[in-house]
């Protein structure tokens, strides 16, 4: 047990005029003033609460819950917001915010007074920003998610987010009518809490679930369960004690807990976005990560959790089969299971008793829902600092295809064109989408599994190879493509990607090239203009300089590496 000074003291333990105004205004809450004489470690709140991100819009009441758990360990709980990235309502993407997010958490927790943190995290961008901004501080610190929706249900189905994509080509092609619609978007968002297949968000929590930031069963418990209030209390009396024993980010945010995390999400076929996420985490912290490690690591793992979008079921019906533990049981002898965790217990000890209730919803390694799963890294001459693609989410015949390229140079074009009755397309091509880069659509947004031309859904078509240096939804899926480096926009090979070109994707071989001679290349390389980015002052302005490629995390070169120093001097 350490017996460091808390760091809080160094605000409220001072005497003379420098106490008086730390703790002064503070007493304005009614609060007495023993609260302040180092008795109680100080833990921070962190709340992504927002009306406009109506996926942690219940988290003033489960900060309640996360206080009582708190104050009954002895703690000083203070909550305090930060920037809230609301997935469904911010344009042009969250992605672009979310460096601005980590930073405001960064310099939030750093600033001031707290020994200790809890995050609460849901919709998509909110973890990953929170995360990395702790992280570049290094307090003890606690993840507590918002939980997932209860599932939807329309004209008895069940439904959720990754239907959306479904039903917009029923939209597209006239099987749905615009009441149809409005019908849907009631039923599908019909609780409290972020969406329900293991889009984003969900992937999220089990991340930090896997690493061991969050207790166990953080990422399953449905939001609007009352287990997810018992969970917030005993996260609330669990960072009092982490606390106390000084178990800082750093101690659990080892290489092994990074290994854990990538082939947990293989398990559960989590989303693509987390490569980005868990990349710009690991060198927040200072760990050594890359985009092999994501295939290597995953390349062993089969698909376990049959939840949506790779499989058919739902977050919540996973959290009755067992949860997060009863999956990571499965795969348990490929994982470190030697991983300390928040809760002071390494994963292996969290996950002993872990039960499957349902094995239409947890495989095994033997009998997997699919073998197939994890992040197929590609490398060839189109994307020579990597591409990813979800093989769980794609059609399997589409995983070695040479098809003839159709581009369109930006997200505007491919709009103008996509349901363009002459535009001269069919299954066998290879729709390229250039320019939706970190840079040339600044943020990166979700376009990559972009809708197919309408004459080919009419025909029946439901998938085609998609090739694009944006991000896809995490409920997204199709033989897709992905955040291809460098980027169009910089001058990566895929901005050179002409009308006709051969393309040959060969996932088994992890390879992408364009079948163009070497001399080729060279005279579309000597052609190649930059794009002329209309961004000069603001944020936007900041994002552009400072963004690193897909395959560094998208995150600002200026934040990686170890933590910031402690500001020491008084504002007074
Ligand atoms: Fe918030 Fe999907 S929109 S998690």
């Amino acid at each position: 047990m350490s017996k460091k000074k808390l760091r809080s003291q160094e605000w409220y333990g001072r005497t003379g005029k420098d106490g008086i105004i730390y703790r002064s205004w503070m007493k304005n809450q009614g609060l007495p003033h023993h609260l302040f004489t180092g008795e109680k470690p100080v833990i921070g709140i962190c709340n992504t609460w927002s009306e406009l991100t109506p996926c942690n819009a219940h988290f003033r009441d489960l900060a309640e819950a996360l206080k009582r758990g708190i104050w009954e360990a002895g703690g000083f709980p203070l909550e305090f917001p930060v920037m809230s990235l609301g997935e469904c309502s911010i344009k042009p993407t969250a992605m672009l915010f979310r460096n601005l997010a980590s930073m405001d958490v960064e310099e939030s927790i750093r600033a001031n007074p707290m020994d200790g943190v809890v995050l609460m995290c849901g919709c998509d961008k909110t973890t990953p920003s929170l995360v990395m901004g702790a992280a570049s501080v290094n307090l003890p610190t606690l993840v507590l998610s918002g939980g997932p929706m209860l599932v939807g249900r329309f004209r008895g189905k069940k439904i959720g987010t990754s239907d959306i994509w479904r039903f917009a080509e029923d939209y597209k092609v006239g099987r749905l009518t615009q009441e149809d619609m409005i019908e849907v978007e009631s039923s599908m968002s019909r609780s409290v809490g972020h969406c329900a297949p293991m889009g984003t968000a969900s992937t999220m929590a089990a991340m930090v679930e896997a690493l061991g930031l969050a207790l166990p069963d953080n990422a399953t418990i449905p939001a609007a369960d009352s287990r997810r209030k018992v969970l917030a209390h005993m996260a609330g009396m669990r960072i009092v004690e982490m606390v106390k024993e000084d178990l800082t980010m750093d101690k659990i945010l080892t290489r092994k807990a990074f290994e854990n995390s990538i082939m947990v999400n293989a398990a559960i076929g989590g989303s693509t976005n987390f490569i980005l996420h868990l990349t710009a985490i690991a060198k927040r912290i200072g760990v050594e990560l890359d985009l092999t490690d994501f295939d290597h690591f995953s390349s062993k793992i089969p698909l376990i959790a049959n939840v949506q979008p790779s499989g058919e079921h739902w977050v919540e019906d996973l959290f009755y089969a067992g949860g997060m533990p009863a999956v990571m049981r499965e795969i348990q002898k490929h994982l470190h299971t030697d991983a300390i965790t928040v809760n002071g217990k390494t994963i292996g000890e969290n996950i002993s008793k872990a039960e499957c209730w349902d094995r239409n919803l947890i495989g095994t390694l033997d009998q997997p829902i699919k073998p197939e799963s994890g992040i197929a890294v590609l490398k060839g001459n189109l994307c020579p600092n990597g591409a990813v693609l979800k093989p769980s989410a794609a059609t399997p015949s589409l995983l070695k295809h040479t098809g003839r390229a159709v581009v369109f140079e930006d997200i505007d074009d491919y709009k103008a064109k996509v349901d363009d009755p002459s535009l001269d397309i069919d299954e066998n091509c290879v729709m390229v989408l250039k320019n939706v880069g970190p840079k040339g659509y600044p943020g990166m947004p979700e376009v990559g599994n972009m809708g197919l031309p309408k004459k080919l859904l009419e025909k029946g078509v439901k998938d085609m190879v998609r090739i694009s240096d944006g991000r896809m939804s995490g409920t997204g899926f199709g033989t897709v493509v992905l955040h291809v480096s460098p980027e169009s926009a910089i001058g990566g090979p895929l901005a050179l990607v002409q009308n006709g070109d051969l393309i040959e994707l060969d996932v088994p071989n992890r390879s992408l090239n364009l079948l163009i001679s070497e001399e080729e290349f060279e005279n579309r390389r000597k052609s190649f203009v930059p794009t002329q980015l209309p961004y000069e002052r603001g944020y936007v302005n900041l994002f552009l300089d400072k963004v690193n490629q897909a395959h560094e995390g998208v995150d600002f070169d200026f934040l990686q590496g170890s933590s910031g120093a402690e500001v020491k001097r008084d504002s007074h």
